[in-house]
């Protein structure tokens, strides 16, 4: 059987990706006033050659900026910010989707403008701090319970925010259903005690998501939509469900099948022993393309691919210290470090200052593969080696 490389083409949607290397949604915090500026634009277009560019997490409404510095797409300013960025992208050949994220009870009122609000589906507190500009980092507050006209709201924001998408020339969405942000504070029991047909049951806790991804596809259309999610999650104080596998394991294969039909879904693993079957659920009632993510190297990536689990890998720190990670591996050079304490500092330090290396630009132009130390059983298939 020929099973996928990292390097074989894929469809995803409208789009034909020319590798399966995604390159994962990270914050960085360098959109002053929530707004995409240069920066931004020069740090996603010297990452083009990723198979497919997911953004960092974007606010679709005043309300989801809960965090300092991370972008919207709400307003004509943001629209035209995002432009700059689709276009550097493209122009260098390269796709890219714009994530969608309402942080929803993961905030603090000094990041947000006058008049927003901070909402989860339940008055329940996150334990732990925000950092905030001003003060620091800050115990979060208590936020409000949703109403249904606010979930509604919430629902048209998503709407609204990839419509703009559209229109700031993005490829499509990915909504943020993972790490315990405002869909997966819908998710999760401990985050939502609602008693009306948004809580209660595996199956009304699922319909935010589910009504959200409706809404945003038939906006956009389904095949421009992926959903990004995190079954066993405990990121952003959210308690594990031990002892509640079974339920869990139902509640995304329930999830999924709810999903059908959109370009793709997005699967953050972790180390719960139930993660797998409930991954395999994913897949199986999803039926279209996964994309998985969490700590790969290309082995264990392209080890996924072969045992059919996944169909593209996303990676995320190797992203932001090797701007020219597809050719770094492709020819197998070293992976350079990213620095932790630049990963949310305003401006370009630790952004896009990472150099590409000259030897995997010389030897991606002549099409050829060095492996490490010169093991010819490094050389993958359908790699040509170089000589000299
Ligand atoms: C600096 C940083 C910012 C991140 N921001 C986001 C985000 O905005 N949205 C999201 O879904 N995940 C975010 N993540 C998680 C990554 O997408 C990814 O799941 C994580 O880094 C694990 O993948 P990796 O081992 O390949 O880095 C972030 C991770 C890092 C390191």
């Amino acid at each position: 059987m020929n099973h996928p490389d990292l390097f074989s083409p894929i469809t995803v949607g409208r789009l034909e990706l020319p590798n399966r290397i995604v390159m994962a949604p990270m914050t960085r915090s360098r959109a002053l006033g929530g707004v995409p500026n240069a920066l931004m634009a020069d740090y996603y277009t010297q990452r083009a050659s990723a198979g497919l560019i997911v953004t960092e997490g974007i606010a679709p409404s005043p309300n989801a900026l809960g965090y300092a510095r991370i972008p919207g797409l709400f307003s004509a300013e943001q629209v035209s910010g995002w432009r700059a960025v689709t276009k550097g992208v493209h122009g260098a050949g390269g796709r890219i989707f714009a994530q969608l994220m309402h942080t929803g009870r993961i905030a603090h009122p000094a990041n947000l403008p006058e008049g927003a609000r901070i909402v989860a589906p339940s008055a329940v507190r996150a334990e732990g701090t925000m950092y905030t500009d001003e003060h620091g980092p800050q115990p979060m507050p208590e936020p409000e319970a949703m109403s249904e006209a606010d979930v509604r709201e919430a629902r048209q924001e998503y709407v609204r925010a990839a419509q703009n998408a559209i229109e700031a020339g993005f490829d499509g969405v990915e909504l943020h259903g993972a790490n315990g942000y405002l869909p997966e504070q819908f998710l999760h029991p401990h985050s939502n005690r609602r008693t009306d047909e948004y809580g209660g049951s595996p199956e009304r806790r699922n319909r935010f998501v589910t009504e959200v991804a409706a809404a945003v596809a038939e906006a956009i259309g389904a095949d421009r939509v992926g959903v990004r999610l995190s079954p066993f999650n405990t990121f952003n104080d959210l308690p594990a469900r031990d002892g509640e596998d079974a339920e869990v394991i139902a509640q995304y294969s329930l999830l999924a099948r709810g999903l059908r039909g959109l370009a793709y879904v997005h699967v953050v693993r972790n180390a719960h022993a139930a993660f797998p079957e409930t991954a395999a659920g994913v897949r199986r009632e999803f039926g279209g393309i996964v994309i998985l993510n969490g700590g790969f190297d290309a082995e264990s990536a392209r080890a996924e691919l072969t045992a059919g689990r996944a169909d593209l890998i996303s990676f995320g720190r190797p992203f932001i210290a090797n701007p020219d990670f597809v050719e770094r591996l492709r020819v197998g050079q070293p992976l350079a470090e990213p620095d932790p304490s630049t990963f949310y500092t305003p401006g370009p330090k630790g952004y896009v200052d990472y150099p590409t290396t000259p030897h995997s630009v010389r030897e991606a132009a002549a099409g050829c593969h060095r492996p490490p130390r010169r093991r010819k059983s490094q050389v993958l298939p359908g790699q040509r080696r170089c000589f000299g």
